[in-house]
């Protein structure tokens, strides 16, 4: 599936299906009133006929106007002027594209104008196209015996203006980049435990890197992390059969010296709590507990696609999280990289016990910032749902530039308090802390937990576990989320 910039005026392309916009009311958008005209009222008798009224991701499919190169004309509502939101917009492509494919045209284009997004310009309305698009035609069925339907469409064009050509040409091509990344990142996420494991990450990353020269890979093994000092790592994989990894990637973009960005991810491929067992119902989700490792890899493969003129490494901690005759028990205490001791009164708190160790190493690098992406707390999904993602950090400038970037990609975050109070509630009698802090904020208290492991940088944590994968039902899988916001993170601070 590709995606092309058209000048031609509407009326003429030549194309089996084009969408244009109508505005609550029966408004005729700039595109739709150049095919009403071309084609003698014939929009706008329907609309006064009253088969559609522009009311938002409405839909009404016309098959080929006269006057009118198209084979066929899909009208979509925009909703209200002061209502189009990017949300928004995202729901009306959706829209669009659910009848596209469903009539299985081999080519389509849109022309839905500046005004279908409020606020918004023409880089960004091709970009959010070219991402929603893809987005909606992504499957997962590599491990289906049968290959399911082959995707007929070829080609989507996105009808701008001339003068607009290069901005929309640049938005295309970024959208594609991090839609490839969210397409990376939902494989990894949907692989299944027994695919997935620590190795097979390990191996991923080195396959990244063979695809792209400007990056280097390092994977750190079970023994060099010893050597090392982590304790709590190697802590969480001790009852597994799987060998943990730690896994560096490094994308040379920028200027050699250049201080790095880092993005640490979690990688528990198989989250069973260990010996603080978790319920079996739903376990099969935790297949998922990757995912923060997973958006750093569709990270890096988006900015290696566009480019981008800066130095980044991405760390993983992966490891699986089993029970055994070797797995830890609740009330060890081990020691961390930076020296800390920790008390594990819950083995499931797991995910900060991979992060410390990796978040004390990244150290190294200098780094220009840290931010580590992990599904680490169900009590984030109790506070924020799957809408938003949530943000905590030591850095309010860093804070407001995630959020920006969220806000701008349309994967939005919302900051938590990391306040000093919150602190106490990981004291520990018998070592310097603890790694749970009882069910009030828990969220919070988690990245309390990561804070005493990242003092000597800009750091930020983003807690995915609401939003890296949808639960149950028929669309249960990975999202993708957070490659957006971590590539316009990276993409702004190119500028
Ligand atoms: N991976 C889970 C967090 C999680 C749970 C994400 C459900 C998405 C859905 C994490 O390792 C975990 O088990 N956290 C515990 C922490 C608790 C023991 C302090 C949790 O949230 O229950
Ligand atoms: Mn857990
Ligand atoms: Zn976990």
């Amino acid at each position: 599936m590709e995606f092309h910039i058209s000048t031609i005026p509407t009326q003429q392309l030549e194309t089996e299906c084009l969408v244009v916009g109508i505005g609550d009311g029966g408004e005729l958008c700039p595109a739709a009133k150049a095919l009403d005209e071309a084609g003698g009222g014939y929009i706008s008798a329907i609309i006064k006929a009253g088969d559609i009224t522009g009311k938002k991701a409405e839909t009404l499919l016309l098959q080929a106007i006269p006057g009118i190169e198209a084979k066929r004309t899909l009208l979509v509502g925009l909703g209200k002027a002061e209502e189009r939101t990017d949300v928004q917009f995202v729901k009306i492509v959706q829209a669009a594209q659910k009848v596209i494919s469903a009539i299985q045209c081999s080519n389509a284009a849109f022309n839905l104008g500046e005004s279908a997004a409020k606020d918004r310009d023409c880089y960004w309305i091709s970009r959010m196209l070219v991402e929603t698009f893809s987005n909606g035609l992504y499957r997962f069925d590599q491990l289906k015996s049968k290959d399911s339907d082959p995707i007929k469409l070829e080609m989507v064009s996105l009808c701008v203006q001339e003068e607009d050509e290069d901005t929309a040409c640049l938005g295309i091509a970024e959208g594609a980049a991090i839609a490839n990344g969210m397409s990376l990142s939902r494989d990894l996420g949907n692989l299944p435990g027994n695919v997935c494991t620590p190795t097979y990450l390990a191996e991923q990353a080195q396959q990244l890197s063979a695809e792209h020269e400007i990056i280097e890979v390092e994977v750190l093994e079970e023994a060099d992390m010893k050597a090392l000092g982590m304790g709590s790592l190697l802590s969480v994989s001790a009852g597994s059969d799987q060998p943990a990894k730690l896994i560096v990637i490094n994308y040379q973009g920028g200027t050699k010296g250049d201080q790095p960005h880092v993005l640490v991810g979690k990688g528990i491929t198989f989250d069973t709590g260990g010996i603080s067992l978790k319920s079996g119902d739903a376990m099969d989700e935790m297949k998922f507990d990757m995912c923060g490792a997973a958006s750093v890899f569709g990270t890096i493969s988006a900015i290696a696609e566009m480019g981008l003129d800066l130095n980044v490494v991405g760390v993983i901690a992966a490891s699986e999280n089993m029970p055994s005759g070797r797995a830890t028990k609740p009330g060890d205490i081990v020691t961390t990289m930076s020296g800390q001791t920790v008390e594990i009164l819950n083995t499931d708190a797991e995910g900060r016990l991979v992060l410390c160790d990796a978040l004390s190493y990244v150290d190294r690098f200098n780094p220009a910032s840290v931010v580590d992406i992990a599904t680490l707390t169900g009590a984030c999904i109790v506070a924020l749902g799957n809408k938003a993602t949530g943000l905590l950090s030591n850095n309010d400038d860093l804070a407001s530039e995630l959020l920006t970037a969220g806000q701008y990609a349309n994967d939005r975050a919302w900051q938590l308090p990391l306040w000093d109070d919150y602190q106490e509630q990981l004291d520990s009698n018998f070592a310097d802390m603890a790694n749970i802090g009882g069910r009030p904020a828990g969220t919070i208290t988690a990245a309390c937990f990561l804070s005493r492991f990242t003092k000597e940088y800009r750091w930020a944590h983003l807690d995915i576990a609401g939003t890296a994968w949808n639960s149950g039902g028929k669309d249960k899988g990975s999202t993708g989320r957070c490659v957006p916001l971590l590539s316009q993170y990276l993409i702004d601070r190119t500028a």
